[in-house]
């Protein structure tokens, strides 16, 4: 399993390659404390959705910062856009746009449209463009009444278009996600994935997304990649794998939905394995 590939029709290179990428997380000492992931190889094409699925702790949140190039691979070669993350890691952070799950990243004293502004020249969008990009992304998830708004009053659902907002500045041809819907109600969840799909299908970017609910996955994602304890237990396309398990299981499948019942399956193992059990922060510092 190790050095295999998104197995994919087409001809397109992958604007992401990820190749027998290992992490393991140090001391200072340089002495090993965890293993993020290990032996991690996958691809993704421009319009193609990845979801990186898993229990807490299995690597998810790993894949994504050293994706953008916030952690180093102990081993193996990560390439964004054609540029080695590590050589050439400007060229390849260019057109990536990033949205983890930690919200330290906001400026909750500023309003919506500041951090907009700030956080659009940091990424080198300036004057009118930025403007422009601003209205547009305001009307298209949906948060022009709260443009003027502090940040830290924001709702929840609100705070993450915001965030998914700052992501889609630089207009990035990858699109990093943590857990983006983590924590809404139905109907912005729904929004959000409408969105999303719109941004991999119609405007042909690439899409990687961590998350742990199964039905996001299903609605979103073309491929689907499950860990468990930092290894791969399955990496295909969304359609096949909905038709191996639904042959293989389909009553049990039918039950709840299909990708939950594959996950249960492929996890469960490594939930009884596992002696504890860490939950993610789920709240936003504010101020
Ligand atoms: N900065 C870190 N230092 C040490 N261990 C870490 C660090 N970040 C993550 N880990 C460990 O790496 C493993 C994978 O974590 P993570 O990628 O956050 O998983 P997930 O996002 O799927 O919950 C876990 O065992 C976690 O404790
Ligand atoms: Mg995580």
């Amino acid at each position: 399993m190790g050095s295999q590939i998104t197995p994919l029709g087409g001809s397109a290179t992958p604007y992401v390659e990820f190749l027998d990428v290992t992490k393991v997380y140090k001391d200072f000492r340089g002495s090993p404390v965890a293993r993020g992931i290990e032996g991690l190889s996958f691809a993704v094409r421009q319009g193609e959705t990845l979801a990186i699925l898993g229990p807490n702790g299995a690597g998810k949140t790993t894949v994504l910062k050293l994706l953008s190039g916030l952690v180093i691979p102990t081993q193996g070669r990560i390439k964004v856009g054609g540029f080695d993350m590590i050589r050439e890691r400007e060229k390849a952070l260019q057109h990536v746009g990033v949205m983890l799950g930690d919200a330290r990243s906001v400026y909750w004293r500023l309003t919506v449209r500041d951090n907009l502004e700030y956080f659009g020249v940091l990424r080198g969008v300036y004057g009118k463009k930025l403007r422009q990009r601003i209205a547009g992304l305001a009307e298209l998830l949906d948060f022009e009444d709260v443009l003027n708004r502090r940040a830290g009053e924001l709702s929840r659902g609100m705070r993450q278009r915001l965030l998914l907002a700052i992501a889609l500045l630089p207009d990035p041809q990858l699109l990093i996600l943590d857990e983006p819907t983590f924590g809404l109600d139905v109907a912005s969840r729904y929004e959000i994935r409408n969105f999303l799909r719109e941004v991999a299908l119609q405007r042909r970017r690439a899409i990687v997304i961590a998350t742990h609910q199964m039905d996001e996955a299903q609605a979103l994602a073309s491929h689907v990649c499950v860990l468990r304890q930092g290894k791969v237990v399955t990496l295909n396309t969304t359609q096949d794998l909905i038709r191996k398990t639904g042959r293989v299981r389909d009553k049990k499948i039918a039950s709840s939905s299909w990708l939950e019942g594959v996950f249960l399956e492929l996890t469960s193992k490594a939930r009884k394995e596992r002696a504890e059990i860490s939950h993610d922060g789920d709240g936003y510092p504010l101020g």
